[in-house]
């Protein structure tokens, strides 16, 4: 037969020799069966199929009363969960056969603390128990008697080291913990469950193993000093207590002078009060306490003086505390001197505008090594707020409004995250990114910018790549959201492939950029290079006025006093006609001031400048126009510059005159010169004898004009 068929032979044995009991059942990894018969309607404990069970469920359920010898075939059950059933009694033998059993869990029944929910000796068979849960859901019962409840129930538990108990009082005004407590020698911590109580120095005294109290929710009617005195706590926790009176609460801090304290919870302790009480870090130096919780306090800063300093400030912490939480506060000022502090929660508090120019930590070398200041509505940090910090590993500013870290971060060596997550953050600036790079290269640090809106533009392009090229140092860069120039906002989700795309639209963004440069330029140097040439005379002639006006230092010559009557201007290859006919006709017949540049131009002078000067010098300019004057370029340079003179020196009196030695067809002559022919200020040469005497009578006539 193989393996098969056997367990399918055993399994429809079992199922029909044992009732279907509807509990399900699991092994963990070392082998031990669980039973899961929770939430399954039982109004009795049902018989379990498989007995061997060692965790057994049966909370949630509605079961009345623990019948005798109940269990007494579950001898390895280790853990019975018998919660939010609706048990008001425990028959004698209830947990017969339970001597293994470690936890018993009978929490939110209708148990009282009497012997007829408890008979007398209900426990005495769990010679193993370790934790009980008797917290009820019917505390306040009148017919209550703790001296003889703990004597006669409780005190069988010789094992047991945990508690979880309604702290009440009886109807004698006894605490829960009578006298039978006395015998629990291994009872160390205590939960409370109900807690609603006059402490006083004898509602503990029963219980003096105890080290670990969580007074949780309780109501504290009042407190006598000395309950908690002389005991040392690794753990003690008020949360949430309920106080009536200040000085009471007070009486507990004082209380804490001579005990030796691990971890002290005040969470949301401080409601009636919102301020310390006097002294309270000097009390608690000498507790050598190491963890404390001030969180959800609401320590309000109010706008009198009377209580201006609800946590102290500047005051020095503890020096044995390692972890300080003071979340949750509403704080507006921190400032505390924290010698040994390691851990600092200062989550949830409006620290956003003191820190802009302060910081947290009045010590100037801490050994902190995580700091939380989300959710502080953090924008701007004090670029000091982290010196002197040289241990930090971890920096939380989740949450906050911060757009860019401008706050020194370039010495935190050891520092490994940064939760950046939730800020507005759109990129850093090239000063941010250069400083990282250094940490970066020195340290293994972890950004985490998640549900920051990047701008995912062109112009924060070399931010991305940088993100990708230092892509080990940010954390859930999947959930980095960003945001295009269109205003879409999608996730980072596929980070490169967005970056590629991106580089992609810029490069061709970047190509339509250059080409309008391009182009624009392209358009600017054609007009004005359109406008130089338009006005090239104009522009050379206001040049090298500026020019021989500084060079030579002369006065400016007026109108009435020229140095010549007349300038020739004339090709080389007309020089005769110059030197036979001009020259003796003029000046020596006519007796008139000659000036050509053979004769008179200076020598060493710049060309142009002597032509410039000696047009300006010269009442009139004469051009001997023929075809060799108009191929040569200085001659139609005497000729532009004097048609500028005329118009910007001499107030537009035309002081051209041309002489057309040559025969020359209109369409051989430049532009500007067929104007001055058409305004008739030309004369030509007639090359005959009569005619010869009238025009130089007529040249004679236009230059002495
Ligand atoms: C036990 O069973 C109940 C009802 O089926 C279920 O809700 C619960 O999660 C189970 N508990 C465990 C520890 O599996
Ligand atoms: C017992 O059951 C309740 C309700 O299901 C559950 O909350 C609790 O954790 C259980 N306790 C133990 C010790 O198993
Ligand atoms: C308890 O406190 C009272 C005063 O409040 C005192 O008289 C009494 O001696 C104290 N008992 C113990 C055991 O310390
Ligand atoms: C403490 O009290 C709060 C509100 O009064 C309640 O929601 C919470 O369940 C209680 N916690 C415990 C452990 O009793
Ligand atoms: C508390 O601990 C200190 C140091 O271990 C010890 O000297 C002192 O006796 C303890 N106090 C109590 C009440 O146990
Ligand atoms: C911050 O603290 C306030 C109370 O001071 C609380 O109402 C709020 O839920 C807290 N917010 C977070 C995110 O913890
Ligand atoms: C930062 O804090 C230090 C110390 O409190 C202070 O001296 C400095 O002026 C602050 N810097 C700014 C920019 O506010
Ligand atoms: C901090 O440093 C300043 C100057 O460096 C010094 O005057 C001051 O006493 C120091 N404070 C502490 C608490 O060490
Ligand atoms: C805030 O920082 C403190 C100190 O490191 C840490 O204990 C706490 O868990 C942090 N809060 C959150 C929500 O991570
Ligand atoms: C920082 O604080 C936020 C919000 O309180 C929390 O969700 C986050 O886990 C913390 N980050 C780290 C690295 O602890
Ligand atoms: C940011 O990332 C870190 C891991 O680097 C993680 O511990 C932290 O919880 C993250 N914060 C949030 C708000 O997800
Ligand atoms: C915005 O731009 C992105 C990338 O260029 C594109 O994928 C997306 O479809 C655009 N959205 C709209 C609404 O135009």
């Amino acid at each position: 037969m193989n393996t098969r068929l056997l367990v399918m032979c055993f399994m429809a044995i079992c199922g029909q020799d044992i009732m279907d009991d509807q509990c399900s059942y699991w092994q963990d990894d070392q082998c031990l069966l669980h039973a899961n018969c929770s939430n399954r309607g039982f109004g009795f404990i049902p018989a379990l199929r498989l007995p061997n069970v060692v965790y057994l469920d049966l909370s949630t359920n509605r079961i009345e009363k623990i019948e005798s010898k109940s269990f007494s075939s579950l001898t390895n059950l280790l853990e019975l969960n018998l919660s939010a059933n609706i048990i008001s009694l425990l028959e004698i033998d209830a947990f017969l056969g339970l001597e293994h059993l470690r936890i018993l869990n009978i929490r939110k029944n209708f148990l009282v603390y009497n012997s007829i929910s408890f008979p007398n000796s209900v426990f005495k068979p769990l010679k193993s128990l370790f934790h009980l849960d008797i917290t009820s859901s019917s505390v306040y019962h009148s017919d209550q008697n703790f001296e003889e409840f703990s004597i006669d129930v409780i005190s069988d538990l010789k094992t047991l080291e945990s508690i979880v108990i309604d702290i009440i009082s009886d109807r004698f005004g006894q605490s829960v913990f009578g006298i039978g407590f006395t015998s629990l020698t291994h009872l160390t911590k205590l939960t409370a469950g109900s807690c609603n109580i006059k402490f006083d120095n004898a509602t503990f005294l029963n219980v003096p193993y105890l080290d670990w109290i969580s007074l949780k929710n309780c109501t504290m009617k009042s407190y006598h000093g000395g309950t908690l005195k002389h005991r040392n706590f690794t753990f003690l926790s008020f949360e949430g207590i309920m106080h009536h009176s200040i000085a009471d609460w007070q009486n507990v801090v004082y209380d804490f002078d001579d005990n030796l304290i691990n971890t002290l919870v005040l969470t949301s302790s401080f409601l009636l009060n919102t301020f310390l009480p006097d002294h309270f870090y000097n009390t608690l130096g000498q507790t050598g306490i190491t963890h404390l919780s001030l969180n959800k306090n609401d320590f309000i800063e109010p706008e009198e003086l009377i209580f201006d300093d609800p946590i102290g400030y500047s005051k020095t912490l503890p020096l044995s505390l390692r972890d300080l939480d003071f979340s949750n506060n509403n704080l507006l000022n921190f400032n505390l001197i924290m010698p040994e502090l390691e851990y600092l929660n200062l989550e949830n508090n409006s620290l956003g505008y003191f820190l802009e120019s302060e910081k947290y930590s009045a010590t100037n070398t801490t050994v902190l090594k995580h700091i939380n200041l989300s959710f502080n509505g953090i924008d701007k940090l004090n670029t000091s707020v982290f010196h002197g910090h040289p241990c930090l590993e971890k920096i939380n500013l989740s949450n906050n409004f911060l757009t860019d870290i401008h706050f020194d971060i370039s010495h935190l060596k050891t520092l490994k995250i940064m939760d950046l997550s939730n800020n507005r953050i759109q990129g850093f600036e090239k000063r941010t990114i250069e400083h990282l790079n250094k940490l970066f290269d020195e340290s293994n640090l972890q950004f985490n910018l998640s549900n920051n809106i990047i701008k995912c533009t062109c112009d924060n392009i070399q931010f991305l790549q940088w993100m990708v090229e230092r892509s080990v140092h940010f954390s859930q860069k999947n959930r980095i959201k960003c945001t295009y120039g269109n205003e879409t906002t999608i996730l980072l989700a596929t980070f490169t492939k967005t970056l590629l795309q991106l580089e992609k639209e810029c490069g061709s963004y970047t190509m339509l950029i250059i080409l309008m440069s391009v182009a624009l330029l392209t358009v600017c140097i054609t007009v004005i290079s359109g406008l130089a040439y338009r006005y090239r005379w104009t522009l050379r002639y206001i040049y090298y006025m500026t020019v021989s006006k500084y060079r030579r230092y002369k006065p400016q010559n007026t109108d009435h006093n020229f140095s010549y009557d007349a300038f020739i201007s004339y090709a080389d290859e007309d020089k005769s006609f110059i030197v036979k006919e001009c020259i003796p006709i003029l000046e020596v017949q006519g007796g008139m001031e000659i000036c050509i540049h053979q004769r008179d131009f200076l020598p060493g002078e710049e060309i142009t400048n002597n032509i410039t000067n000696a047009i300006h010098e010269s009442r009139k300019t004469i051009c001997i126009i023929t075809r060799s004057f108009l191929d040569s370029y200085y001659c139609m340079f005497e000729f532009n510059i004097a048609r500028m003179e005329s118009i910007y020196s001499r107030g537009g009196t035309n002081i051209l005159l041309l002489v057309f030695y040559d025969q020359l067809r209109a369409q051989d002559l430049p532009l500007v010169m067929l104007e001055l022919v058409q305004q008739d200020s030309y004369l030509e040469y007639p090359d005959d004898e009569q005619g010869n005497i009238v025009f130089w009578d007529k040249i004679k006539e236009a230059i002495a004009v």
